[in-house]
């Protein structure tokens, strides 16, 4: 308690000195109010680091056997000790382990580059009952959006940025949970973050596997599975899709993969923020900016100071301070107009190219059985935009083994929530090997009372 409260003395005089220094006291597009929320936004954002001054932590330097390593190789492993639990992870709950590693992945030219990731293991193989078990099934979670900078990294927050939502549910339900960051959150990568860079997230999540195994391989099954949410609903979606294609023969070494669920996939940014530039309202702007932030990491010919307004531009350094919550108190409210010179970058070759080869839009075959899952009041990632993806696959592909379950009236995050037992049950089937279907199906469930909760997003 006195720890805690003297961290938060800590972080609102951190709060005060760095907005004493050289900040302006209103921006054309962030007058004081706004600026007021941004800065309330950021210190609780802060709060939930677990190194709040993320440039302290060594852990996430690059390691020096970096430089000859292959994709799949582990560089560091560090188990989080109780007494670091106490303080730093503050919302991993009673009974769970947590160790963090940098690991090798690849980049979209194959060559390796660094990526952090988390493990949550259970507290004992016996306390679900299966008395006989001897190992984990091994489930990779993808997260969704937390931001564009390296400390929004979920294996930096006290929560893993989706607690209970997800990674803390599924290792209380039983399973080791290996949840990379993707590369470029956390480790430093050429380029920086591929934000929604699918096809990239998809090697990211093997080889998370493939390197977890290094250490903690005898307490996992060599079954294994994947499960996302919104960029991680993407991600989950390329990984059954990339482990499908030719040339994938080492990221096929995580394991013998059983399928995906992917919830409210945010699968192809064109259709997405076209849709979301069309009215004249707010464009949920914080993500655009990372897309085009991950596009310029890879295609030098798109630059973001040549489409941004400038005084959208001022608040770039805001934005890169901060991660989401605070990114949306900073420009959520603000349209297309305010926000770009004009909005023709997402029919540039470049974005074009991006979303073919980086992304990875599809459709694409299936490796293994898919569970989609989305909520028909979602206003971030449109039900009208990836059902249509979910029917190209079906259309092109009908031996495919995928189901898309509609969830009503429940938006981006609440239908995580709502749908939790749905999908926990078909992982289990997916592990008890009774997921055979080979057909595309889609269904929506019914909720039992008029009078849910639907507006709670938190963890
Ligand atoms: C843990 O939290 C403390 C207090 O916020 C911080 O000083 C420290 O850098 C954090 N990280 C590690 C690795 O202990
Ligand atoms: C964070 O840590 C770095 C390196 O230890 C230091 O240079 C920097 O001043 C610190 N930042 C804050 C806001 O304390
Ligand atoms: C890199 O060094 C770490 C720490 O010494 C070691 O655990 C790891 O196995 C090494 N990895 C490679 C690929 O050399
Ligand atoms: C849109 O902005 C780009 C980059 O600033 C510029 O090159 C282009 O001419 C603009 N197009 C239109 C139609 O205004």
């Amino acid at each position: 308690m006195l720890f805690s409260l003297l961290l938060s003395l800590l972080l609102s005089a951190l709060g005060s000195a760095s907005s004493s220094t050289s900040r302006p006291d209103a921006y054309s597009l962030c007058d004081a109010q706004c600026l007021e929320a941004y800065q309330t936004s950021h210190n609780s954002e802060r709060k939930l680091w677990a190194t709040p001054n993320f440039s302290d932590d060594r852990f996430y330097d690059t390691p020096a056997n970096a430089t000859r390593a292959k994709p799949g190789d582990l560089l560091r492993w560090e188990d989080v000790s109780t007494e670091r639990m106490s303080t730093n992870f503050t919302g991993i709950p009673g009974g769970l382990s947590v160790s963090r590693m940098i690991y090798m992945t690849e980049d979209i030219d194959r060559k390796p580059i660094t990526a952090s990731a988390y493990i949550l293991l259970p507290y004992s193989l016996e306390i679900y009952g299966d008395l006989g078990a001897t190992r984990f099934r091994t489930l990779a979670w993808a997260h969704g959006t937390v931001g564009h900078s390296r400390q929004c990294a979920p294996s930096n927050n006290q929560n893993l940025a989706y607690g209970w939502k997800a990674p803390i549910f599924f290792a209380n339900s039983g399973y080791a949970v290996i949840a990379t960051d993707y590369a470029g959150l956390g480790t430093q990568v050429p380029g920086g973050f591929r934000y929604e860079g699918g096809f990239l997230h998809a090697a990211d999540v093997a080889y998370s596997v493939i390197a977890a195994r290094k250490v903690i391989g005898h307490l996992l099954t060599d079954e294994w599975a994947v499960v996302g949410h919104s960029e991680g609903g993407l991600t989950a979606w390329r990984t059954n899709e990339r482990l499908a294609m030719p040339n994938q023969d080492e990221l096929l070494k995580a394991g013998t993969f059983l399928g995906a669920v992917s919830v409210a996939p945010a699968l192809r940014p064109s259709e997405l923020l076209r849709k979301a530039f069309a009215g004249d309202g707010p464009i949920y702007a914080p993500v655009s900016v990372y897309v085009m932030k991950s596009i310029q990491g890879l295609y030098p010919e798109l630059q973001i100071k040549d489409w941004l307004t400038p005084e959208a531009r001022e608040l770039m350094p805001l934005l890169e301070q901060s991660c989401l919550s605070a990114g949306l108190a900073l420009y959520s409210k603000l349209t297309a107009k305010q926000v770009f010179t004009n909005t023709t970058w997402i029919d540039s070759p470049a974005f074009r190219d991006w979303e073919s080869r980086v992304n990875g839009a599809g459709p694409h075959a299936l490796a293994a059985p898919m569970l989609v899952v989305q909520g028909l009041d979602d206003q971030i990632t449109y039900t009208e935009e990836f059902t249509r993806d979910f029917k190209r696959t079906c259309d092109a592909f009908p031996e495919s083994s995928a189901e898309l379950l509609l969830v009503p009236e429940l938006g981006h995050d609440p239908a995580l929530y709502a749908a939790q037992p749905y999908y926990l049950a078909y992982i289990q089937r997916l592990f008890a090997g009774t997921c055979q279907q080979r057909r595309c199906s889609i269904r929506t469930i019914k909720p039992i009372t008029k009078h849910f909760q639907q507006y709670f997003v938190g963890y």
